[in-house]
């Protein structure tokens, strides 16, 4: 049986669906990042390795980061 039209525009309806969650989902990521502190850490000028020397694994006083080493960290942790 061939698709009718209607199904078709169904099926384009549940995507279009799917692509607004995922751009929210997204988003919502993005802001779920916390600043980082302005401590003399963090004002200094840093690049990236920096950033990942010290935030890799993390000791009692620096926090791990709890997801893989992006290859920025400013667009989310940004001041
Ligand atoms: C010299 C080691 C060091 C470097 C380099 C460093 N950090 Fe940190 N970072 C720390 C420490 C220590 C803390 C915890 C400070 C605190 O809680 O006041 C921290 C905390 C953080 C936090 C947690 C903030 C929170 O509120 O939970 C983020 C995010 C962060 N750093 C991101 C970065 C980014 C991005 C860079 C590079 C631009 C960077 N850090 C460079 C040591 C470092
Ligand atoms: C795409 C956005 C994004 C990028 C890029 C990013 N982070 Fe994160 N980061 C997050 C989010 C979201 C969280 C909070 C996760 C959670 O609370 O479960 C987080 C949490 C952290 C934490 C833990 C903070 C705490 O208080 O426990 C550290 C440390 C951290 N990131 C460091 C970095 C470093 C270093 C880089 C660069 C290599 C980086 N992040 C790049 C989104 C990002």
């Amino acid at each position: 049986m061939p698709v009718t039209s209607n199904r078709k525009h169904f099926w384009y309806f549940l995507l279009s669906l799917g692509g607004v969650m995922g751009i929210g989902f997204f988003i919502a990521f993005l802001y779920a990042a916390p600043a980082m502190p302005l401590n003399e850490e963090h004002t200094t000028s840093l690049n990236t390795d920096t950033c990942v020397s010290c935030h890799l694994v993390g000791d009692e006083a620096t926090p791990a980061m709890p997801h893989r080493p992006f290859p920025g960290c400013r667009i989310c942790h940004g001041e």
